[in-house]
Formats: structure tokens, sequence, C-alpha cells
């Protein structure tokens, strides 16, 4: 006998076949059971009629618990009333470990609780329905880069210097010296750009946050473009197509999922290029004019991204920031020096920035400046100022956060459902 993911069934209509899985809900009426059951891929309400199974089998389904794993077989049936329109009449039930009291139980519970159990919450539906997105969007980043002729280089995880400033830098022993958990691949990439032309990495960075908030993660994962001969605009061009590319997969590949999160994707629907430009200039005087104080030179707050973006139905480049509040190796602006050729994507709704990035510095002498006002560690640079006296050119690069995408994409609150495993200032388990 087959055994076929309940996602399939439908192509089973009539058969009798083998699914295997975990019990989610068990009702009984007299001489029936109904099992809701779980396999990973979808949920299908199995019938057990006295009459139609073994006595031993039917009286098994009586000890039966939330989340007790079993192999179940039967014939499917197609029901319209049925959630998912399919069930399952049961000749044989094999339980195969009756669970112990299951803490997750189907009533509501507090985050925190939830949070301690996050081993055994991914195994609701809302959360399995939100990695499942995650996977798709991830899967349709990589699509579109291997696409567009971009080379995946791996960046290290142990780095001997910091890319997004110090304040944010976990260190750890290494041997006889210091080294540091990678805040982010890009100064790996723009090595590799000057090898293979486009490159991209994907990977888990960290930052030691000291703030909670609903979009920062300590360790969370980036996807990291660069591109040798492309400037601030041509960066922006491949953003916004990355961004529209993305979402548009996401709702062809997982309506369902989007369905079972309850996720609203009426907005969704039209994000498409070419998205709103506004300089740093503009965004100060969006914000006086929406009754926001805001100060020329300081950097933008969470409220203030919402602020700036809620003027527009799609995400909404900010671009050429004060140099002060990026980081060292933004390109000045050529015109006016205090202000670098960086530009930050907002995401709609108030999901705030999801992509931060820009041109890169190409001279020598600059970058060396910059290195010095920043206080960095020369030495530990040495490598990285090498590509400006080795042939150097234009080039730009950016950084999507992935889990700031997912909260966007599914329209959730708060950041740390968009993670299997969320690492929290004050959470590192399980
Ligand atoms: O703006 P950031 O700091 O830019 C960089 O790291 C560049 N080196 C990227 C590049 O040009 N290659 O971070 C990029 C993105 C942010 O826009 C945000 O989406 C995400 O990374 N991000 C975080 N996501 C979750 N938790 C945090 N603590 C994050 N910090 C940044
Ligand atoms: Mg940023």
């Amino acid at each position: 006998m087959h055994t076929v993911s309940i996602s399939h069934v439908a192509q089973h209509v009539g058969e009798e076949v083998k699914i295997k899985g975990w019990v989610y809900n068990k009702r009984s009426s007299g001489s029936l059971f109904f099992l809701i059951i779980r396999d990973g891929t979808g949920f299908i309400q199995a019938i057990v009629a006295k009459d139609e199974v073994s006595d031993k089998d039917f009286q098994g389904c009586d000890g039966l618990t939330q989340e007790s794993s079993l192999v179940v077989c039967g014939v499917i049936k197609a029901d319209k009333r049925a959630p998912g329109g399919y069930e399952l009449l049961v000749t044989r039930i094999r339980p195969l470990q009756i669970a112990e009291e299951y803490p997750v139980s189907l009533k509501k519970h507090g985050v925190d609780f939830l949070m301690d159990q996050r081993h055994l919450w991914l195994r609701t539906p809302r959360q399995a329905a939100i990695l499942r997105i995650r996977h798709e969007i991830i899967s349709g980043i990589r699509d579109f880069f291997d696409n567009r002729g971009f080379i995946l280089i791996d960046a290290p995880i142990l780095t001997p210097s910091s890319c997004e400033g110090t304040t944010t830098l976990f260190s750890t022993d290494y041997f006889d010296s210091t080294a540091y958990l990678s805040q982010s691949g890009q100064l790996y990439m723009e090595a590799a750009a000057m090898a293979l032309g486009k490159v991209y990495c994907f990977g888990p960075t960290f930052r030691a946050e000291k703030s909670k908030t609903r979009r920062h993660l300590t360790e969370f994962w980036m996807v990291e473009p660069e591109m040798a001969w492309v400037d601030l605009d041509g960066n922006m061009e491949l953003q916004e197509e990355l961004v529209s590319h993305t979402v548009q997969r996401v709702l062809e590949e997982r309506k369902k999922d989007l369905e079972t999160i309850q996720r609203d994707i009426g907005r969704l629907k039209d994000i498409k290029p070419p998205f709103p430009r506004i300089s740093y200039d503009e965004a100060v005087e969006c914000l006086n004019k929406n009754g926001v104080q805001f100060e020329w030179g300081n950097d933008f707050g969470g409220g203030d991204e919402t602020v700036l973006a809620e003027q527009f139905e799609l995400p909404v480049f900010v671009h050429r920031y004060p140099s002060n509040i990026k980081a060292f190796y933004m390109k000045p602006d050529p015109v006016r020096p205090e202000i670098c050729l960086s530009a930050d994507l907002l995401a709609p709704e108030g999901y705030g920035e999801i992509i931060g990035g820009g041109q890169r510095i190409d001279d020598l002498e600059t970058i060396m400046r910059r290195i010095k006002e920043h206080s960095l560690p020369e030495e530990a640079y040495t490598w990285y100022t090498d590509l400006r006296r080795y042939g150097s050119v234009p080039h730009s690069g950016f950084g999507l956060g992935i889990e700031r995408a997912v909260a966007w994409i599914c329209g959730l609150d708060h950041i740390r459902e968009t993670i299997p495993f969320p690492r929290l200032m004050n959470r590192i388990y399980p």
C-alpha cells in the first residue's frame, strides 16, 4: 500500500492508502472516532468506524492523545463538508507512541509560554505555515540570483573585524586572540565581486542588539549581493526587482499558507517595480510635515520609518543619508560629501527597513580616512583596503534581512515568529 502525504490525497480518491502522522485532535461519538491527523504537509479528518476496523484497533483509539504518532490505512473520500475537502475512512490504525499530556493544547496560550515551548509550538498550523512561507521566500531569493548569473559565495562566520560598527559585536575566544561573529558578509563579498563580478552570500549574521524591539533578533539571516561596475541606481533597481519577484512568488506558491495565517494579501498583489525613491532630505521634510519633530542628521527610529512608509503604497527607498550615521564603507556623494550613496528600503504597513545597502568607497585614500575616523584597527582591514589597491572599480551591494521580509510578507506583529528558533536579548532557549 502506498504511503501518501496529506497534501497529495486529492490524487488518490477511492484508493486505500497509508498515512504516517500525528494526532492533532480527537473526538468520539458512540461507534465512531473522528481524528484530525497531521503529517507536516497538511491535515485530514480520519473516521474510525467500529464496524470497519478490528476490535483491537477501535479500542486503541480510546488511548490516543494529542500528538501521539501513528500509521493509519484507509480509503480517501472526497467530501465537501470535510475540512480540506477530503476524509480518510480508516481500515487499520497503528499507534507508534502514545504522547504524554501535551503542553501546547489547542486553547490560547501566552507568548512567553509558547516561546519556551517553541520546539513543540512549531507543530501548530499557523507556525508551520509561516515556516513554509519562509522557505518559499528563501528559495525565491536564491532562484532570483541564480537565474541572473550571480555566484553564491559563502562568507565566514568567524571574523577578525567589524562591518557594521563595533557596538553590536559578539566576541569569542579564538585560541590566543579574539574573533567576532559576523555582522555581515559584505566585506568578503566585495572581495568576491572583484574576482567573479556578481556574487551573493546567504547566511546567519549576529548582532549584540541591546534593544528589545519587534524588529530585532541577535541572530538573523541575510542575503547580500555585491556587484562590480554597478552604481547606487543600478543597486536600487535590482532591489525592487528582487522584492517584487519574491512577493509574487509567495502569492503564487503559498496561497493556502497565506490563508492559514489570515494574511490580507490586497496590498501585496500590487508590489511591482518601480518603487518610489526619496532622498533623506525629503524624508526629513516629510516627517516634519507630518508633525514629527525630527532634526537633520539623526537616524530614523522605527516610528519615523512607519510614518515615512505610510505615505506610499509600495516599499519606498530612502537614499543619500548623512555619512555620519552610516557605516564606514559608504561612498560619499561626489557633490555633497556630507551625505553618502546609501539607500534603505522601507516596507509598507509599518514593517520598517528590510534592506540596507549602497555604493561602496572605491578609492584608497577615502577608505583609509574613513577607517581612521571610525577608530577601526587598520591591520585587520589590510586585506579589505587591498581591494582599492589592485584594480578598484565602482561597486554596490545590499543586505536583505530575511526575518524582516518574512514579518512583512506574513503580516506578523513580531519578528520572533519568523525564524524557527529565535535568538533575542533575553532568550537563547530552546
Ligand atoms: O542595514 P544593515 O545593517 O546593512 C548591512 O549589514 C550591510 N552590510 C548589508 C550590505 O550592504 N551587504 O542590515 C541589513 C538588513 C536590514 O535592512 C534588516 O533587514 C536586517 O539586515 N537586520 C536585522 N534583522 C533582524 N534583526 C536585526 N538585529 C537586524 N539588523 C539588521
Ligand atoms: Mg540598516
